[in-house]
């Protein structure tokens, strides 16, 4: 039994069976019309080259890590920093024909993944930037330091880009107000503290990762929260662009993709998974709200509920 506020998605494929009618199988060469919007269910290595060519304008691939993890039943197993390259080269080399011209790829890694990640997209990309994550969760280690973080590489296929900054500041408290003529400079006032739109940088220390209480939360050992998400998508599509998601899990590009109003493509290859972000798209259709997300800022990871309804005058039912 599950306590009253834990929101986990956690029904079988048996429960889902409708949610798995929903994704499509695909074996032989497809026009966009038939993927547009659709969960692939199915091997991301056969999938690929099925696919039309240059349509994607984002891709955003959240690869398995190097290291052991169970994808319910499916190992990953560690492997040598050499077989990784080949590994990560193969599927680059499959997505390389899907992406427009000015397009942008972004690729999640851990520390232990991430040189190997780099090293394969500067063979093919232009690296603009390497985004580190602080996720405030990680696994304790008695003889080591606790893992606190994960890395995003970002990358372009040409020097032609998207890249919308004003829609992902991030709004922060000010720790030393400063006024001109007695008004603030750049911040504002409010009975819940002072605070500032700033500009976002490579370092993300505002975003939790999904837990039990949250309405997006699945029982996926790996998902990315939908906050994250945002930002890549809206600072790196506009509406109406297609976003692709190789290694789709729990569903939470195509589905932070759904709410933004971008087109989406997930692929994945476990049954259980795809149930999953199914039924993540299907809550979708009734809200679209992102949590830590609103009014075109993004908060800081502790800001209540209350200070963002003091704000917005618009009530936000969690705290992130
Ligand atoms: C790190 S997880 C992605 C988590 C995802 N970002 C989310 O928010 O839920 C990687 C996913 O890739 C899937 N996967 C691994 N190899 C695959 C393959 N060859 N084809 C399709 N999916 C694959 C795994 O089942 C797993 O769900």
């Amino acid at each position: 039994m599950k306590a009253g506020r834990n929101k986990t998605i956690d029904l079988s494929v048996e429960e889902g069976k409708s949610y798995l009618d929903r994704c499509i199988s695909i074996s032989k060469p497809t026009d966009l019309q038939s993927v547009i919007n659709k969960t692939i269910l199915g091997d991301t290595f056969s999938i690929l080259p099925l696919l039309p060519t240059k349509f994607v304008d984002l891709l955003i691939a959240d690869p398995p890590y190097n290291l052991d993890k169970n994808f319910n039943g499916k190992k990953f197993k560690k492997t040598s920093d050499e077989m990784y390259e080949e590994y990560t080269q193969s599927w680059i080399k499959s997505v390389l024909p899907l992406l427009k011209e000015d397009a942008t790829i972004y690729v999640c890694c851990d520390w232990q993944s991430s040189p190997t990640i780099g090293k394969v997209l500067k063979k093919y990309f232009y690296i603009q930037n390497r985004i580190t994550w602080q996720r405030e969760k990680g696994r304790g280690a008695l003889s080591n330091w606790k893992n606190g973080m994960e890395d995003i590489w970002f990358a372009t296929v040409s020097k032609h880009y998207t890249f919308n900054v004003d829609k992902v500041k991030v709004r922060r408290k000010v720790i030393a107000p400063y006024k001109v003529d007695g008004k603030p400079k750049d911040w504002e006032e409010t009975a819940e503290g002072n605070f500032r739109n700033t500009y976002p940088s490579n370092f993300w220390d505002d975003i939790s990762i999904p837990y039990w209480s949250m309405p997006e939360n699945t029982a996926h050992p790996t998902q990315k929260p939908e906050k994250l998400i945002a930002k890549l998508i809206l600072a790196s599509s506009n509406p109406g662009s297609i976003v692709l998601d190789p290694f789709l899990g729990s569903g939470t590009t195509s589905v932070t993709a759904k709410k933004l109003g971008r087109h989406y493509i997930g692929i994945e290859e476990n049954e259980q998974y795809c149930v999953w972000a199914e039924k993540r798209l299907e809550m979708a259709d009734n809200d679209a709200s992102i949590q830590g997300y609103t009014d075109g800022v993004f908060w800081e990871r502790n800001t209540t509920a209350l200070q963002r309804k003091t704000q917005n005058s618009q009530l936000s039912m969690w705290g992130d």
